[in-house]
């Protein structure tokens, strides 16, 4: 069927595949190894439209809405609504429920930028929270309730909290005391749970969102469960939020032809996981542990262990694995693992090399892991990378204009040298993880130009800058 014709995206799709790799990244069907067969199969034949009998999203009377109903049932919600355009949309659609134009939101500032976008979109101003930041394991080891809490007495006017929890390195703030600080303020606490749409179908894993008590949360279904990419699910509980206006956002901002496979391996992802997935995530669990004590035997590499994150908890299911002793960086780590050993991690940064667990890998899929990691060791010695001279990420620059202004403004590209002390216009984002050191409003100053300069000789990628320039905001 594809003789003669060009399809550059195809083939690079199949080029891709043919190099073999063990998949330790999203979507958490992990190449399709953890959905049935027949799914796989039909893909092309159950790309439908809204006909007698297949029900809509918008307006759900049939199949979608049942499915959304046992969808909320499963995940402890009052409400569940399926999106089609990933958990990004889902944040668009929280803030812009929480908040009218003008309002200032809590965000923790280690946000995904659908967090910033959304708030752009929604004419909304940003109020930070600052994570605490862990040098020795260089990641961020979450919010604290009393930071929150302070933050919203010294902003009594914010109308609600937005967290992300889990992080994209596992990283459960304690939600249970969060929510305690929101809720006596009779404040909203919406949820970015984006990696942890497992997290309720097994009591070892840390609570979920719904369950400590949040408003609304979004799950993207596609990383951690067997679902299709762009599958996640906005839930929402009790009374604090208007679930009709939230209806009319979701309707406003996803598509009017939303995918069927995507829909349906959403609620597969959910009959699969409240029937299967208390017994596997136990056994992954089983085997993420196994990993975690072999590798700290057998290598210079070290795997964060829940005691480690001093705020909350970890999810033990995102395997974190810290090089910084081996004097090699972690960018450099994922490139030897996917060259030499066909192991293709989901991100990496500076010190860490992170990889998605999930119900479809196998023990077998983990110890091979472990062993590519502990051969992995034996190469150090031919780099000469020293994680300490890296600088810590910046601190919170200074605000000198808001968002909306300063993504309104005209602007112009600035070398490194000539942004310092400028305002930027763009969000400025290692990614991954996606976290922004400089938000649009935001002073470029000297930590940041360094921070990012790090990254981009490390081999890291740094979204928002232009040609290698800043955007900053024209004088
Ligand atoms: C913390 C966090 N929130 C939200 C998103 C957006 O999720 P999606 O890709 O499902 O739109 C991501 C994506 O990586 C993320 O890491």
């Amino acid at each position: 069927m594809t003789d003669g014709l060009y399809l550059p995206i195809y083939n690079s799709i199949r080029g891709y595949l043919d190099k073999g790799y063990l998949p330790f990244h999203m979507p958490g069907h992990k190449l399709g190894k953890g959905l049935p067969d027949w799914f796989a199969r039909s893909l092309a034949a159950m790309d439908l439209t809204e006909l007698p009998g297949t029900d809509n999203l918008h307006e759900p009377s049939g199949a979608i809405l049942e499915a959304q109903r046992l969808a909320a049932k499963a995940f402890r919600a009052d409400y569940t609504f399926f999106l089609i355009n990933g958990s990004t949309c889902g944040v668009h659609a929280m803030i812009a429920t929480i908040c009218k134009p003008g309002d200032r939101l809590v965000v923790a500032r280690d946000c995904h930028k659908s967090v910033i976008n959304g708030m752009y979109l929604a004419g909304v101003e940003p109020v930070y929270v600052m994570p605490r930041y862990d040098e020795r394991l260089g990641l961020a080891t979450g919010i604290s309730a009393d930071d929150v809490g302070r933050c919203l007495y010294e902003n009594p006017d914010a109308a609600g909290v937005l967290i992300t929890r889990p992080t994209y390195y596992g990283v459960c703030c304690d939600i249970e005391a969060i929510a305690r600080q929101v809720h006596e303020r009779g404040k909203v606490l919406a949820v970015d749970e984006a990696h942890g749409a497992h997290l309720c179908f097994h009591e070892k894993l840390p609570v979920s969102a719904m369950e400590a008590g949040a408003d609304m949360c979004v799950q993207s279904a596609h990383k951690t469960l067997p679902a299709f990419t762009q599958g996640a699910y906005l839930h929402a509980r009790g009374n604090r939020v208007d679930v009709e206006r939230l209806k009319f956002i979701l309707s406003a901002i996803q598509s009017s032809s939303p995918s069927y496979p995507i829909m349906a391996s959403l609620d597969y992802a959910r009959a699969f996981m409240e029937a299967k997935g208390r017994e596997l995530l136990g056994g992954l669990l089983m085997n993420c542990r196994k990993f975690r004590e072999s590798l700290s035997q057998n290598s210079s590499l070290y795997s964060p262990i829940p005691d480690d994150i001093i705020n909350g908890s970890t999810d033990e299911t995102r395997l974190v694995v810290n090089v910084a002793k081996t004097g090699i960086s972690g960018y450099e780590a994922a490139e030897i693992l996917r060259r030499d050993f066909s192991v293709q991690p989901e991100m990496a940064d500076f010190m860490n090399v992170v990889f998605i667990a999930t119900v479809a890998d196998s023990s077998r899929d983990i110890e091979k892991l472990g062993e590519a990691l502990q051969a992995l060791s034996r190469y150090t010695e031919k780099y000469g990378f020293d994680s300490k001279k890296l600088a810590s990420p910046p601190h919170l620059p200074e605000k000198k204009m808001c968002l909306k202004d300063a993504l309104e403004s005209r602007w112009e590209a600035a070398e490194p040298s000539k942004a310092r002390g400028r305002i930027s216009r763009n969000m400025i984002v290692p990614y991954p993880p996606g976290i922004p050191v400089v938000n649009p409003g935001e002073i470029i100053d000297e930590d940041v130009i360094e921070y990012v300069e790090d990254v981009l000789k490390a081999g890291g990628e740094v979204h928002g800058l232009i040609g290698g320039k800043f955007a900053v905001v024209a004088e």
